[in-house]
């Protein structure tokens, strides 16, 4: 069944990198329906990347995929939409780009994504997620607000 949702997507460094990626990304989510409904710039630094990655502490890429996060300006945005969450990871595609590639070789990772690493975006991967990661980044909002404004 169709439900509002809320979710935090990430453009990261790598794909920051390529301007005229990021507008196809974004064209790509307005024609499924997605609205951007915040969208911030942010340069973070190794505590951010770090607690916002927390749950890969000790894993063999954590120390890689801080040093991309924290590598250049990244661009935080709330996406909103029916489905948000499942959709928007749905459009990313597998983590691992170059095995989205042969898996879904349509979506974002597997188009854009450099390496397992360098993958061009991130989405929340369930709503305890969203809810979490949206706080993280939009301390002034949650995810109940996200919803509820864009309904009206
Ligand atoms: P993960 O949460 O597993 O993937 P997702 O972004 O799809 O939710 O991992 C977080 C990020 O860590 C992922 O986007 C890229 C990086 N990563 C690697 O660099 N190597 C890997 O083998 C994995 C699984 C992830
Ligand atoms: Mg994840």
């Amino acid at each position: 069944m169709a439900k509002i949702q809320a979710t935090l997507a990430i453009f990261k460094p790598d794909i920051m990198l390529h301007p005229s990626r990021v507008q196809k990304i974004q064209q790509l989510i307005e024609k499924n329906g997605i609205k951007v409904f915040r969208k911030k710039p942010l340069t973070m630094d190794v505590n951010t990347a770090e607690k916002f990655y927390g749950e890969h502490q000790g894993k063999f890429f954590y120390p890689r995929l801080v040093n991309l996060m924290t590598g250049g300006p990244a661009t935080i945005a709330i996406l909103v939409g029916n489905n948000a969450i499942t959709h928007w990871r749905d459009l990313i595609g597998p983590s691992r780009s170059h095995r989205a590639r042969s898996s879904h070789p349509s979506t974002i990772r597997a188009i854009y994504g450099l390496t397992d690493t360098r993958n061009a975006v991130h989405g929340s991967d369930s709503v305890e997620s969203a809810a979490r990661e949206i706080q993280f980044f939009f301390p002034e909002l949650d995810y109940d607000d996200c919803v509820k404004q864009c309904k009206t």
